[in-house]
């Protein structure tokens, strides 16, 4: 039976159905869709949800995916991951007492909360024998929501995920798992770019940055004095970051790369606001016990189609840059959405990772 991952976003749905047969992965189908041409987050949340429906709906008929159940993730706001060291215990005592050790780092009611947590390790500290633990924490509302949607379309429910830990999920199935490697997922869609840095199978850290494609439309809306569906074809079309090279030959002919320059000048102070939280990011996780260094960042999202943006944090982060391709290496179903699927490899990463989870 066919399982479909889907990644509502905040500005376009991704959907995803593989085909396992003797523990080997093919792919079905896959989709992307904008979910409306202006953003969507002052909208009411009624018409929002609205919009988001039939986004979903269309995505997964024009592209032809079906499934018997379905799996989707969470992010940004609507998701509370902790990293947090609890005397020692195990997981069975947890399981009795995570509600009340782990209330002091949810900033909302506990109770109210959906929970999971994993139990990442022992440590000894101050001589005393600890544990570290992920905690996951997730309003009940925002799961009752999505359940919801999902009933709705008429599917079971698989799993209800985090935006990163598909993301770590599908990297782990593309790439696989070397031990002693240490990469930085990056994830860079509308609203949030999502990071997570991955030593040897293990997430040890995450988090969520605030600044992403959304905010880049917005500057050149700005500075361009047009309308956000506007820019955003703006962006798409001329958009990308003016690399050294390019540079020499805009200031022979400046004036026919004018809007080129204005556009790339507007979108690289929140460029750079994003360099410095994935930098803080990295020495926080640097500066830990563990002190391994991260030998490269793989790049997803739809905004890491914007032209030459690899280019630019590999060179303002010294390290290499790779674009994840999540089909990379799945064999097709069907020869026909190659080109699809090329095009697609970016968007793909956190539905394909969704995707790979099977309901328990
Ligand atoms: N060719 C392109 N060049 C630059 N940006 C692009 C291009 N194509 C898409 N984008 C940007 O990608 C973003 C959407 O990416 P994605 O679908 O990964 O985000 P999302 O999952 O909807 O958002 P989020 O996860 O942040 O809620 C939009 O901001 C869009 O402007
Ligand atoms: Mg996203």
């Amino acid at each position: 039976m066919s399982h479909i991952g889907l990644d509502i976003g905040s500005y376009s749905v991704k959907a995803c159905q593989l085909k396992e047969k003797g523990g080997k992965y093919s792919v079905v189908n896959f989709g992307v869709l904008d979910i409306s041409e202006e953003l969507t987050e002052a909208m009411d949340p009624a018409q929002r949800s609205l919009l988001v429906l039939n986004a979903v709906k269309r995505v997964l008929s024009d592209n032809n995916i079906k499934g018997a159940s379905l799996s989707l993730s969470v992010s940004g706001e609507q998701v509370i991951v902790r990293y947090i060291k609890l005397p020692y215990m195990t997981k069975e005592e947890l399981k009795s007492t995570i509600r009340i050790d782990g209330e002091q780092y949810v900033p909302f009611n506990i109770n109210e909360c959906v929970l999971d947590f994993s139990i990442l390790g022992e440590i000894m500290e101050e001589g005393q024998r600890k544990i570290e633990v992920l905690l996951v924490a997730i309003k009940e509302e925002v799961v009752n929501q999505y359940i919801s949607l999902v009933k709705s379309l008429g599917f079971d429910i698989g799993v209800i995920d985090v935006d990163c830990f598909a993301l770590q999920n599908a990297y782990e199935a593309v790439y696989g798992v070397k031990e002693e490697e240490v990469v930085a997922l990056l994830n860079i869609g509308a609203k949030y770019s999502n990071i997570n840095i991955v030593e040897g199978g293990v997430t040890v850290y995450s988090r969520d940055i605030p600044y992403a494609g959304a905010l880049l439309t917005k500057d050149i809306a700005r500075e361009l004095a047009c309308t956000f569906p506007e820019a955003e074809k703006i962006k798409r079309e001329t958009g990308g970051i003016i690399i050294e090279s390019e540079e020499t030959k805009l200031t022979r002919i400046p004036s026919k790369d004018d809007k080129k320059i204005r556009v790339y000048g507007a979108m690289v102070p929140t460029i750079n606001k994003l360099i410095t939280e994935v930098r803080r990011a990295f020495d926080f996780y640097e500066s830990s016990a563990k002190k391994k260094s991260i030998a490269k960042i793989v790049l997803s999202g739809g905004s890491a189609k914007l032209r030459n943006l690899d280019k630019f944090i590999s060179e303002r982060m010294k390290l290499p840059v790779e674009l994840f391709d999540a089909f990379k290496d799945l064999e097709r179903e069907d020869a026909e959405i190659e080109l699809k699927l090329k095009e697609s490899g970016l968007y793909a990463p956190v539905s394909f990772g969704l995707s790979l989870r099977r309901p328990k």
